[in-house]
């Protein structure tokens, strides 16, 4: 899809991942709505890439029908999605409390298809659009001390494979961003920094040339880095296999 003169919501646009991609897809000429909750992150980087900040809390019922309300006010038509904002939690399962449940559900699912439906309608009248879903290699595989956050990335996956196939011949392409392990403060966040050795985390520049990349090319999925298709191809055909190798390594 033709980036430069496009208007591109990008949600988690104050840090990580959405910030590096919202610079990168400026750089490309798009006119971007920034959305975040940290008013002054988001501030200065409207400076710097002429955009339009909108804050809102997606934990909140309704808040992202209000974020695309928002969105619908301010410009005409909104032709690229990029729903990245997300967070995680990191401990045993039974540790979690039921608010945290909710919370992760809340962000990194149900705006994201709340978002959806409100701007896809748009999209579809004016037979031009993309929707792109920042995921996890986590929603791939499963991961231990991670199964929630795990559940609500897979389910994004699932969600944007059967609109990509809904949406087929309609102008509107949907595609999925899967990262592996990227530096960013997601880590903190969650409450345990990262601490293997090995993947090496990437740079969220690099992360978000891959994922810019990507809509212009309206791609269906991508690998941050592409290796990581391999578990989870070995996951599919060798399923046994897979699970010693997930005891051994972790
Ligand atoms: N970092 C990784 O290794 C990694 C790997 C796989 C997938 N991902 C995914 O990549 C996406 C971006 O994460 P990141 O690594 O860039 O982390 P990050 O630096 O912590 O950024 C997260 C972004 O999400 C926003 N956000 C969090 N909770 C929100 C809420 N309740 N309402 C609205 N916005 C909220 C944050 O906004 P504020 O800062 O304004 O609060 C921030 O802009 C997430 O979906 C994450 O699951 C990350």
């Amino acid at each position: 899809m033709r980036i430069s003169g496009r208007v591109a919501l990008v949600t988690g646009a104050s840090s990580g991942i959405g910030r590096a991609s919202a610079l990168r897809l400026a750089d490309a000429g798009a006119r971007l709505l920034l959305h975040g909750r940290d008013r002054d992150r988001l501030a200065a980087l409207a400076e710097r890439t002429g955009g339009i900040p909108l804050v809102g809390d997606l934990a909140g019922a309704g808040e992202a029908d209000r974020l695309a309300a928002e969105a619908l006010r301010l410009v005409e038509a909104v032709d690229i999605v990029v729903c990245n904002a997300g967070i995680g939690w990191a401990g045993p399962f039974e540790a979690m409390g039921a608010g945290d449940i909710e919370r992760l559900v809340a962000v990194n699912l149900v705006a994201p298809m709340r978002l959806t439906r409100a701007l896809l309608p748009g999209m579809l009248a004016r037979a031009c659009g993309y929707l792109m879903y920042v995921t996890s290699i986590a929603g791939r595989t499963g991961v231990a001390g991670e199964a929630v956050y795990a559940a609500t990335k897979a389910g994004l996956d699932t969600f944007a494979e059967s609109l990509r196939l809904e949406a087929r011949g309609t102008g509107v392409g949907v595609g999925v961003f899967v990262p592996g392990v990227v530096a960013t403060e997601f880590f903190a966040r969650r409450g345990r920094p990262y601490e293997r050795a090995l993947p090496q985390p990437l740079p969220a520049d690099r992360v978000a040339d891959l994922l810019v990349d990507q809509i212009a090319a309206g791609g269906a999925e991508r690998y941050a880095p592409g290796w990581l298709r391999l578990p989870v191809a070995v996951r599919a055909t060798m399923p046994g296999l897979y699970r010693q190798l997930a005891a051994w390594f972790g």
